[in-house]
């Protein structure tokens, strides 16, 4: 009797030994399978860093002309380590100083071109997605203010699994009435994005600081920028004449 149930713990003990052992592999592979789900998200650019600045130069030209603007896109020493940075970064490259996860949070101060510079991006993304057909998401370029509006017409749901690109980020009034409540739809729809891992980049004028105090997005956003975004600081003043 005795020896009987100690074979059959000794079972159980094996059998439990093997089922945990299945349910660690198939963590792993849900785990592997969510970062191929992640990768299948995101265009990987085939370029060399001269062509890529080429293209960033052709691209930004065509967004100035867009704006009725008829000036070139200039790469100088106040851009080129950015444009640098985002070239690790659409490569996919590990010499990227941040995380290539996150999306990038681009700072600096009024008309420096950190608006002209993420469009002209975004233009070319989309640009290569729909010469070639492929199967990635369009990046989005939004205001942040077009944003809290096309939220509150529409549904917040449109906006939490998209690629977007917010521009002016911080801009918005921070609190929007909604059928007399109180309701702060940028907050809300990023903390949805940084819960699924959507990426989002954005440009802003304000400091990190600024962002996370009261008066912008508080202390629990703050936090899941930290996780959200790479922050980097495009220099130079403004080019607007
Ligand atoms: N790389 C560039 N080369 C030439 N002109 C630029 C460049 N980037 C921006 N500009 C000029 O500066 C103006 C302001 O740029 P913008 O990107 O809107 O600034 P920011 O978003 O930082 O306030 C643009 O309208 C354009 O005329
Ligand atoms: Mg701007």
């Amino acid at each position: 009797m005795e020896k009987g149930k100690d074979l059959s713990t000794q079972e159980v003990i094996s059998t439990k030994q093997k089922f945990c052992d299945v349910l660690l592999n198939d963590a792993q592979n849900i785990i592997a399978g969510e970062k191929e789900k992640m990768r299948r998200r995101r265009l990987i650019f085939p370029f060399e860093y001269a062509e890529f600045q080429n293209l960033i130069k052709a691209f930004g030209n065509t967004c100035l002309a867009q704006r009725n603007q008829d000036r070139n896109f200039v790469i100088d020493k106040f851009n080129e380590p950015v444009i640098k940075q985002l070239y690790l970064y659409v490569t996919g490259n590990s010499s990227f100083t941040g995380d290539l996860a996150k999306g990038l949070l681009l700072q600096g101060k009024y008309g420096c071109g950190k608006t002209v510079l993420l469009e002209t991006y975004s233009m070319l993304h989309n640009h290569i997605v729909r010469k070639l057909s492929l199967n990635y998401p369009v990046l989005r370029f939004v205001k942040s203010v077009q944003l809290q509006e096309q939220i509150k017409e529409q549904s917040m749901e449109m906006f939490v699994k998209r690629p977007l690109i917010i521009d002016e980020f911080g801009r918005e009034s921070k609190t929007v009435m909604d059928y007399g409540n109180i309701s702060r739809p940028i907050s809300e729809l990023l903390s949805l994005r940084s819960d699924v891992g959507t990426i989002t980049h954005a440009t802003s004028n304000f400091t990190f600081k600024t962002l996370s105090s009261d008066e912008f997005y508080g202390g629990m956003i703050g936090d899941r920028l930290k996780t959200m975004f790479n922050f980097i600081t495009l220099q130079g003043e403004s080019r607007r004449k």
